[in-house]
């Protein structure tokens, strides 16, 4: 693993870039500013690898606003209703920043703090990264301690292991919000992207984008991507849900068979034969298909991140549980430990 600066935070602080690579020749960027994937080359199917995430070329890029490209995000992931939950009797209030709603940790998330690395490669190298969340953080309750391993496998894996622990009753979703594109970043939308979901339901949502608690069958609706099929087919249709999220925005609920790592989504760009396969343990998996982007983000070698050039499976559990009592369990308590792993897999050969 090598290290190089990233370049220096408003308070002169140094920001580093970690490169991981493994025995095939893959390559992935990391830096300790917010967690993010930088880059992440893959290859297609004549072995030519292609940078295939949305990012930046060094940290003023991500000082400068953007939709949490690449980050680990937390303390609680996508939505909070109103940005209140109880918790044992008690009323927490946290920032309300996507209209009425919290959206991904509040105003200075964990994708917006510094966390701390070390190389702790054995066969493989692996970044890991922790964070101590202090008690009342962006209004969350308890200190919370969160280590994520980053760590490249020989299978073209990308691997990250969530731990974290607190002191106190807290509420907790992590993920990571990598903005795929497999034509190469920058390189177009991805409506022709072909995506499998291992879901027979969704969370429904209403019109700010707040699950209603129901899961829905995803038979004969746009969210049937039990069977691939291409992300643009339906995208368009005249359906509700598909009107409250400007195209897909939301969360599946993933077929899980008891505990471990399952095959969530797979991901193939017919041009060039790019396949991306996700794996977690995480109850749900949002998709969202990059309707915010609108071109005025130039990233990477100056490429323009125009309207649905990309697309999110963040791994999670279900927005707004802390609200929603049949949803599972989204609270962490002292002397337990939170654990979660996915894995982005970019097969060699297809
Ligand atoms: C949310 C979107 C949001 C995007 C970027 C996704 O997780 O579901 O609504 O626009 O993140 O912030």
């Amino acid at each position: 693993m090598t290290k190089t600066s990233f370049g220096k935070m408003p308070d002169g602080q140094s920001i580093d870039l970690y490169t991981l690579i493994n025995r095939q020749g893959i390559k992935v960027t990391i830096t300790n500013y917010g967690g993010r994937v930088v880059s992440l080359f893959a290859p297609d199917r004549a072995g030519r690898v292609a940078d295939v995430v949305l990012g930046f070329d060094d940290l003023s890029g991500y000082l400068a606003q953007n939709p949490y490209f690449g980050a680990l995000v937390g303390r609680y992931a996508n939505r909070i209703a109103n940005g209140e939950f109880k918790l044992e009797g008690t009323e927490y209030h946290v920032p309300q920043n996507d209209g009425p709603n919290a959206l991904h940790g509040g105003i200075r998330g964990f994708d917006k703090r510094v966390w701390t690395a070390r190389d702790v490669s054995k066969e493989n190298p692996s970044l890991e990264l922790t964070y101590l969340s202090k008690d009342g953080e962006e209004g969350y309750p308890g200190n919370l301690s969160v280590k994520v391993i980053y760590s490249l496998t020989d299978n073209n894996e990308l691997q990250i292991d969530y731990t974290a622990t607190t002191d106190k009753d807290t509420v907790l979703n992590l993920t990571n919000h990598s903005y795929f594109n497999l034509a190469g970043q920058g390189n177009g939308n991805i409506l022709n992207h072909q995506l499998t979901i291992n879901a027979d339901r969704f969370t429904p949502i209403n019109s700010t984008l707040i699950p209603t608690g129901e899961l829905r069958p995803v038979d004969g609706t746009p969210f049937d991507f039990r069977q691939p099929a291409a992300i643009g087919a339906r995208i368009n249709d005249d359906n509700e849900q598909l009107k409250f999220g400007k195209g897909y925005d939301h969360n599946f609920v993933v077929n899980h068979k008891g505990t471990g790592l399952v095959l969530t989504a797979r991901v193939r760009d017919p041009e060039s034969g790019r396949v991306m396969e996700v794996l977690t343990t995480q109850p749900g998996v949002q998709l969202y298909t990059g309707n915010f982007l609108d071109g005025t983000i130039h990233g990477k070698g100056g490429k323009v991140y125009g309207y649905r050039s990309a697309l999110c499976l963040e791994t999670q559990h279900f927005p707004n549980s802390p609200n929603q009592p049949n949803f599972p369990f989204a609270e962490l308590k002292p002397g337990k430990t939170f654990q979660e792993t996915t894995v982005y897999r970019f097969p060699a050969t297809q």
